[in-house]
């Protein structure tokens, strides 16, 4: 079990941040519909309080995640892969980590205008950001809507791309960030 990153694959950490990132987003998504579903009462805003606390561990996570990939070089994209993948790859990763920052905060300044705080699952609560204004809490409510639903369009081009390396390319790309090992 190599926790580092390779030369060739991601290592254990890199892994447990990617996949579980992925999941949380997920969850965060039906988190958020269901909420969108109820009617303004306890129930939504207990549903709401799992979202906040969810979005606030992909914060966390992410600031975690970003400071281990600098002290941990990742492996390099395979050779042979053509220059506008790499470039396109590169953008879509660096879009990624900046959503996966960018998304939370935004729900943490909608939270903070609103005068609604943000506890994490009731352990501790995260301070306000900025003073409670009407107009600032439209505004990063529709910022935060736009972010979050450009991050779940380009994770799933992301997703689709890893998978058509995997299968279409078979140059083994899924596998360098999956718990497998490699191929001889
Ligand atoms: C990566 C993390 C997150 C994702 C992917 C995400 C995603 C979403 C989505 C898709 C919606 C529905 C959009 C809409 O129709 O308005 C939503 C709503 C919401 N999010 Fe997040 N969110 C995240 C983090 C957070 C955080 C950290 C907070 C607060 C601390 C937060 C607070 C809210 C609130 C309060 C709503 C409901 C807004 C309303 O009143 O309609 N979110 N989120
Ligand atoms: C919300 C969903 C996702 C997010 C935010 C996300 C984010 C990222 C980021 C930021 C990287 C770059 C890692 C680095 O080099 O530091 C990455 C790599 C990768 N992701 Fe995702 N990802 C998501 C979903 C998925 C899914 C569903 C799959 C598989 C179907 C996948 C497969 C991969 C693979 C294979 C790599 C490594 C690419 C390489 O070998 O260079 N990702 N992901």
């Amino acid at each position: 079990m190599q926790i580092r990153n390779t030369a060739v694959r991601y290592g254990v950490a890199a892994q447990l941040f990617h996949w579980s990132i992925v999941v949380l987003i997920i969850t965060q998504v039906i988190l958020a519909e269901k909420a969108d579903g109820l009617p303004l009462g306890p129930a939504k805003i207990a549903v709401l309080a799992q979202h906040k606390s969810v979005g606030m561990t992909i914060f966390m996570l992410a600031v975690v995640r970003l400071l281990w990939r600098f002290v941990n070089p990742v492996p390099p994209l395979p050779s042979g892969m053509p220059a506008w993948q790499r470039v396109a790859a590169h953008i879509s990763h660096g879009a990624l980590y900046a959503l996966i920052l960018i998304t939370p905060l935004f729900g943490w300044l909608m939270s903070s205008a609103r005068n609604f705080p943000v506890s994490w699952f009731g352990v501790f609560t995260f301070p306000d950001l900025v003073q409670p204004d009407k107009a600032r809490y439209e505004f990063f409510h529709g910022a935060h809507e736009l972010v979050a639903k450009t991050l779940v369009v380009i994770a799933i081009v992301h997703a689709l791309a890893a998978l058509k390396h995997q299968f279409l390319d078979r140059d083994g790309l899924l596998r360098r960030m999956l718990p497998v090992k490699p191929r001889q």
